[in-house]
């Protein structure tokens, strides 16, 4: 997940008549707590009559605490009621969902071309390059939406799952390697450091900063116990930070990152599967985890370990503009 150029926050509270729908948009900074209690209800609106909720972590947990300095938050009300809601970060890239009662009335169009008037890199701190816009669960409204609005398909990540009923197997750690659990403070510099050289070609994860850690660190399900922690000679060399989801229940590869130096040793097969051996200990009947679609070689290990595709998330992105930057396309984790 990217972070910011320290610039001010948006403008607090701009209403725009809109161009074409009917429905006013305000783009806020910082979400109020009563707003985002509303894009909150909204969300679980969408959820139920889609069979996934519109938004990745990183949105909800940015709604939960007032929203990131970067960040704007387009709330769309029709008829006196919040009708869709949209999240912009400063990539630029965008979640967007509208209320299922207020569908096929051309808001979510709307709600796009508000976001693509609020990508100039020169009124904000948005980065060059095309907007691009996640969509959970690969459905045909998203793939029809994005279609109307030039949008094309450019990354998917994959949800795969895997029982934990089986038993899982004994990882197998090379020569020299230890394994440890997080140690809170004194370890975050070094594991943000092999975070950022894990995931170079992914740089929403790659560029975590020690407040991307510590939104997590402070969350209810943040357990130590669960992150480990591969050291070669004392110097860390591999992760494998586990979550669990108490209300499904269900655990889940939250981040294995293995340091480009270590890569093809069995560092990446041995943390995985002890962190699988960690879940099924607490009791957890399944697994899930994100995986890039594109990456072939995480596909086959995890498939490997019984893992199979369950659902998928699709990066859309301005077709014309992604022509044109096509090798500045990349990473994103909705996941995290
Ligand atoms: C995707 C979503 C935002 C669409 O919102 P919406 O307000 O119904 O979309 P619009 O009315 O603006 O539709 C504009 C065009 O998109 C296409 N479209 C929208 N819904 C569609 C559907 N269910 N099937 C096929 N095409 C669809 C159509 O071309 C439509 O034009 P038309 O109505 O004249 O045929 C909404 O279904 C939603 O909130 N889904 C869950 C969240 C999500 O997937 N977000 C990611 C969006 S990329």
């Amino acid at each position: 997940m990217p972070k910011y150029d320290g610039r001010p926050p948006a403008s607090q509270s701009a209403a725009t008549p809109g161009p074409s729908a009917a429905g006013q948009v305000t783009v806020l900074g910082p979400v109020p707590e009563a707003e985002a209690a509303a894009v909150l209800r909204l969300a679980d609106a969408a959820a139920r009559v889609d069979g996934v909720g519109p938004f990745s972590e990183h949105v909800l947990l940015h709604l939960k605490y007032g929203g990131d300095a970067g960040a704007r938050n387009l709330l769309l009300t029709a008829g006196g009621e919040l009708a869709g809601y949209a999240h912009l970060d400063p990539a630029p890239s965008a979640e967007l969902v509208v209320h299922p009662a207020h569908r096929r009335q051309g808001l979510g169009l709307r709600l796009i071309r508000e976001l693509e008037g609020r990508t100039d890199p020169s009124a904000g701190p948005f980065r060059a390059g095309p907007l691009r816009v996640w969509a959970h669960g690969d459905l045909p409204a998203a793939t029809g939406l994005a279609a109307a609005a030039g949008f094309e398909r450019v990354r998917a990540l994959w949800q795969m799952r895997r029982s934990l009923r089986e038993p899982v197997a004994r990882p197998q750690f090379g020569e020299g390697v230890t394994l440890r659990t997080f140690a809170g403070g004194r370890d975050a510099d070094e594991w943000l450091r092999v975070n950022s050289r894990a995931f170079a070609d992914h740089p929403e994860q790659g560029s975590w900063t020690r407040e991307d850690l510590g939104l997590r660190e402070r969350e209810p399900w943040f357990d130590p116990d669960g992150f480990f922690l591969a050291e070669r000679g004392g110097k860390l060399v591999g992760f494998h930070w586990t979550k669990i989801h108490p209300e499904e229940p269900l655990g889940e590869v939250y981040i294995v990152g293995i340091d480009p130096d270590e890569r093809g040793t069995g560092l990446g097969r041995a943390l995985t599967l002890a962190g699988l051996r960690y879940l099924r200990e607490r009791g957890l009947p399944e697994v899930m985890l994100y995986v890039d679609e594109s990456n072939a070689p995480a596909i086959r290990l995890y498939e490997s370990l019984g893992f199979a595709r369950r659902r998928t998330d699709v990066m859309f992105a301005q077709a014309r503009k992604f022509e044109q930057t096509e090798a500045g396309v990349a990473g994103i984790t909705p996941s995290t």
